[in-house]
């Protein structure tokens, strides 16, 4: 069933774990993220990025992963990453995205507040929820520009909080998008002040490639949702070079249910990590 974000964070809250918010690019990754779900009784998020809209146009993608919520037999929201511009918030609110995030990590805090609160009053027409972050994490999330990371400052975190009413805060504590070239040392000593000093669900951007020890560390320290992408894209194409050469695949229908089943392995590796089964 098609499900707010707030909701499943505030349950999440609740039972002390991180929900995985997973990015999807097609019909065959929806498909197997919302199997793993439906297997393992999860509650899950299924998200894509404005900056992959290129390879899949957000009319196209965005009606199929709403429908494909709402059939699923348990909680899934839909949720737009990483937002640029108001005109492609407004398009997915408009679809029935049902949280939205915008992405001023980039801009001065102040106007990174003034453009989060214009937001929030068109997500509210909705129904919707939204998502800020601040301070900035590494990378972009399809490779395609290098920033640099900046740690969210503890009392930025305070004064957005208090400004905005955001429904969820994503962080910087050294996590960076994409495939992590040695392995990540996230700063809790920033995530434990944040979590200490505000009571914003926090969401954790780059989940590929942190080890299974952090993202417990993280969902018991404030962090109330985590982004998978780059793990997904990568075990889809695993899973395809693999059936191709095991000679499993003999037409395009073996190539699609290959792609279906890598999405599928990879949602269901990080449900199991996050503890996120049966929590449905
Ligand atoms: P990864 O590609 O590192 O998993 O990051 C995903 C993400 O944060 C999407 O917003």
């Amino acid at each position: 069933m098609l499900v707010n974000m707030k909701q499943l964070l505030a349950d999440a809250e609740k039972g002390n774990y991180a929900v995985g918010s997973f990015s999807v690019a097609n019909m065959e990754m929806v498909l197997g993220v919302i199997k793993a779900a439906e297997e393992l009784r999860a509650p899950i998020i299924l998200q894509i990025a404005e900056v992959r809209l290129k390879q899949s146009p957000l009319h196209v993608i965005g009606p199929l992963m709403v429908a494909a919520a709402r059939a699923a037999k348990v909680p899934v929201a839909v949720h737009f990453d990483h937002g640029k511009t108001m005109e492609k918030i407004s398009e997915a609110l408009k679809i029935g995205f049902t949280s939205v995030m915008f992405d001023g990590s980039h801009l001065p805090l102040d106007e990174n507040i003034a453009m989060t609160k214009k937001v929030i009053a068109e997500a509210l027409q909705h129904g919707a929820a939204v998502e800020a972050e601040i301070g900035c994490v590494g990378g972009s999330e399809d490779g395609s520009e290098d920033i640099a990371i900046n740690c969210t400052r503890p009392e930025d975190a305070v004064r957005f909080e208090k400004e905005t009413g955001v429904d969820a805060l994503a962080i910087a504590i050294g996590n960076a998008h994409g495939n992590y070239k040695s392995t990540p040392k996230l700063r809790f000593d920033i995530l434990e002040e944040v979590d200490r000093l505000t009571q914003t669900p926090l969401v954790l951007h780059g989940g590929t490639g942190i080890t299974p020890e952090d993202f417990i560390r993280c969902s018991h320290t404030g962090i109330k949702k985590i982004n998978i992408a780059t793990a997904t894209f990568d075990r889809v194409e695993q899973s395809v070079r693999a059936a191709y050469r095991d000679g499993a695949i003999q037409g395009y229908y073996d190539l699609q249910a290959a792609e279906v089943e890598g999405a599928y392995q990879n949602a269901k590796t990080h449900i199991l990590i996050f503890g996120t089964d049966n929590k449905a």
